[in-house]
C-alpha cells in the first residue's frame, strides 16, 4: 500500500537526526480543514530554470526580491519563508505518523520518494516566489555543481546583505572554494583533485552504478516500512556531500548540514533544483530502458503542500514524472561527466 498524506493535526516534535535528540523547534505546519486534490494546471508559458552562475543581474534582482517578499510574509502564512523551510523539517525529522501504520514515523528521504517529494516541494516554492513578484514564468536557478564552471557556490548567495545569504555556512567554503562532491569533514580531498574527482562521482551516480531503478531512486518505501530503507545514488553521494560542505563546520551542521534547518538556507533550493535537474537528465540518458517504477505503491503515493494561494493540496508521485507537464524547463548546459568514463 502506498504512503499517503500525513494527518497534520497529529504532527509532533520531531528528532534532530544529527544528535538523535528531540528537536527544540516546532516545525509543524498550520492545519487546514480543507484539502484539495491537486490537478496540474494547463501549461501556458514555460517557466525557465537557469544555471545560477549564468543567470545575470536582472534575474538575480528578481530572485532576491521574491525571497525578500517571502521572508516578509506574516509568520503564520504557510507561504512565509520559515514556514516553507519547516515543510522540509516536518517531512524529514520524524514529526508525522505514517498514515496506515501510526507506530511508524514518516520520512521521505533515503527511499524512492526522494526525487518526487522534492520535486513537488520546489514546484510550490517556485510558484509562491513567482506569485510574489507577479511573474508566472519565474523559475528557480540551479546550482550547476556537476559542471566545473558551476563548482563554486554561486556568488549571488555569498553577498552578505542579500536575502540569499545565510551566516551559518562553513566560511572556508565560500567562493572561490571548489565544491567537493565527495566531501567528508574527516577526509578532505586534495584540492587539485576535486574537479576530476567530482566528474568521476557524477559518472558513477548517473551512469555506472545505476543499473536497477532502485539504484537511482532509492529503496521501496510503503505503509509498514520503517524510515530510511536506503537512498539512491545521487541522494547518498553528491547530494549529501554538498549539504555537509555548505553547512557550518560544527557537529550539528546548521543550517545546510542538518535536515531540520537545511531549508532555512536559500541555497538549499538551488542545490535541490540541480538534484531535480539531474533526475530529468538521467531519464533522458535511459533511452529505451524503464525510467519509472510501474507500481502503484510508488505512483499513487501522495503528499500535502500549501500552494501559492495558501491552499492545502494533495499531490501524487504520478504527476511528477515529466517536468514539462509541470510547466518548467531547464537551461541546457554541458554534461562534462558523461565523457568521464573511467
Ligand atoms: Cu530533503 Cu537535500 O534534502
Amino acid at each position: 500500500t502506498p504512503i499517503t498524506s500525513p494527518d497534520l493535526s497529529k504532527c509532533s516534535t520531531g528528532t534532530n537526526l544529527n544528535t538523535q535528540q528531540p528537536l527544540d523547534v516546532n516545525c509543524c505546519p498550520p492545519v487546514s480543514k480543507e484539502i484539495i486534490d491537486y490537478k496540474l494546471p494547463p501549461v501556458g508559458k514555460m517557466r525557465f530554470r537557469p544555471a545560477a552562475h549564468l543567470a545575470g543581474e536582472d534575474y538575480y534582482a528578481k530572485f532576491e526580491k521574491a525571497v525578500e517578499l517571502m521572508k516578509a510574509l506574516p509568520p503564520e502564512d504557510p507561504r512565509n519563508f520559515m514556514q516553507q523551510a519547516n515543510v522540509h523539517c516536518a517531512y524529514c525529522n520524524l514529526t508525522y505518523q505514517q498514515t496506515g501504520d501510526p507506530k511508524l514515523k514518516l520520512q521521505i528521504h533515503n527511499c524512492w520518494h526522494f526525487f518526487p517529494w522534492h520535486r513537488w516541494y520546489l514546484y510550490f516554492f517556485e510558484r509562491i516566489l513567482g506569485k510574489l513578484i507577479d511573474d508566472p514564468t519565474f523559475g528557480l536557478p540551479f546550482w550547476n555543481w556537476d559542471n566545473p564552471d558551476g563548482m563554486i557556490m554561486p556568488e549571488v548567495f555569498a553577498r552578505k546583505h542579500s536575502p540569499l545569504f545565510d551566516a551559518r555556512r562553513n566560511t572556508s567554503h565560500l567562493p572561490p572554494a571548489l565544491a567537493d562532491l565527495a566531501y567528508s569533514s574527516k577526509s578532505p580531498t586534495n584540492p587539485k583533485k576535486i574537479i576530476p574527482n567530482n566528474l568521476t562521482v557524477m559518472y558513477g551516480e548517473m551512469v555506472r552504478n545505476v543499473s536497477k531503478l532502485e539504484d537511482f531512486y532509492g529503496a521501496k518505501y510503503v505503509v509498514g516500512t520503517a524510515p530510511d530503507p536506503g537512498p539512491g545514488s545521487v541522494e547518498r553521494g553528491s547530494h549529501m556531500a554538498l549539504h555537509g560542505w555548505v553547512g557550518e563546520n560544527t557537529p550539528t551542521g546548521e543550517d545546510m548540514g542538518n535536515f531540520y534547518s537545511t531549508a532555512r538556507d536559500p541555497i538549499f533550493y538551488s542545490h535541490h533544483t540541480n538534484v531535480d535537474r539531474l533526475w530529468t537528465v538521467w531519464r533522458g540518458l535511459r533511452g529505451p530502458k524503464p525510467k519509472d517504477f510501474p507500481d502503484s505503491d510508488w505512483l499513487d503515493a501522495d503528499f500535502l503542500f500549501y500552494d501559492e494561494n495558501a491552499q492545502l493540496v494533495r499531490v501524487k508521485v504520478v504527476d511528477t514524472l515529466d517536468n514539462e507537464k509541470m510547466g518548467y524547463v531547464y537551461q541546457d548546459v554541458d554534461l562534462p561527466w558523461l565523457k568521464n568514463r573511467p
